[in-house]
C-alpha cells in the first residue's frame, strides 16, 4: 500500500519524507489555501518546492471546470515535473480531460468521488489514480470504506488498472482498514501518519527495557 500525504505544509512533507514511508504528496485548492499559498505564480512554485522535497508522485489540482481550461491548466502543472498528477474534479468535462491526459501520457487522478459508478468512468478514461472521500461520506452517515470495497470489486472484475486512492482518510482505522479491503493507496494527515506509531505497551515496554539495562550498568 502506497502512503500518500495529504498538506501542502512543507514542514510536514518533510517530516513524514523523513520517516522514509512516503510515497507521495495529494494536494487541493483548500490545502493550498490553507497554507496561504495564493496566486497562480505563488501556486506553481510551491508545486515546484513540494516535488523537490519527495521522490513520488505530488497531485496538483485544477481549478477550471471547463475542458479547455482543465488542459490548458493541467499541461502547465504536468510541465513544472514529471512527478506531478493533475488533479481533476468528477464532472463531465473532467473525465473528458482525464481521456485527453491519459492518451497523452500525462498521470491523472479523479477526485471527489463519491459513488463507484464514478469511479467506473474514471478508470474507463485512463485514470492513473481515482480518489473516493471516505470521510466525507462517513460524514453524511454514509458508507466511505464500502464504496472503497465495491470499487475493488469492479475494478478487479474488469483489471482495470487505475490505482484506488483513498482520500478524506481521517484517522489510523481508516488506515487500516482501507489496508485490509486493498486500496492501492491512502492518503492522510500526518497526524494518522504517525498514529500508526502508537501503543500503549510498545511505550511501557521500551521503558522497563531501558529502566532494567540502567540497573545493570
Ligand atoms: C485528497 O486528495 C482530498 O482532496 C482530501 O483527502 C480531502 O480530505 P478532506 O475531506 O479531509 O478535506
Amino acid at each position: 500500500m502506497k502512503f500518500f500525504i495529504d498538506t501542502a505544509n512543507l514542514d510536514e512533507i518533510k517530516e513524514a519524507q523523513d520517516m522514509g514511508v512516503l510515497d507521495g504528496v495529494t494536494t487541493n485548492p483548500s490545502l493550498m489555501a490553507k497554507e496561504g499559498i495564493t496566486g497562480t505564480e505563488n501556486i506553481l512554485n510551491h508545486y515546484k518546492k513540494i516535488c523537490d522535497l519527495v521522490d513520488g508522485h505530488v497531485s496538483a489540482e485544477v481549478i477550471s471546470t471547463d475542458f479547455d481550461g482543465m488542459v490548458e491548466e493541467g499541461e502547465k502543472l504536468a510541465a513544472l515535473n514529471p512527478q506531478i498528477v493533475v488533479k481533476l474534479p468528477m464532472i463531465a468535462d473532467g473525465v473528458k480531460a482525464c481521456k485527453y491526459f491519459s492518451d497523452k501520457g500525462i498521470k491523472t487522478n479523479v477526485t471527489l468521488v463519491f459513488s463507484a459508478g464514478q469511479a467506473l468512468l474514471a478508470a474507463k478514461a485512463g485514470a492513473t489514480y481515482v480518489s473516493p472521500f471516505i470521510g466525507r461520506l462517513d460524514d453524511i452517515s454514509t458508507d466511505g470504506l464500502g464504496l472503497i470495497s465495491d470499487i475493488r470489486l469492479i475494478y478487479d472484475n474488469y483489471g482495470f488498472e487505475t490505482e484506488i486512492l483513498a482520500a478524506s482518510v481521517r484517522h489510523v482505522m481508516h488506515v487500516l482498514d482501507c489496508a485490509k479491503i486493498g486500496a492501492d493507496v491512502m492518503t492522510d494527515p500526518l497526524s494518522a501518519i504517525k498514529g500508526l506509531l502508537k501503543h500503549p505497551l510498545t511505550d511501557s515496554g521500551l521503558a522497563k527495557f531501558l529502566e532494567d539495562y540502567k540497573k545493570g550498568n
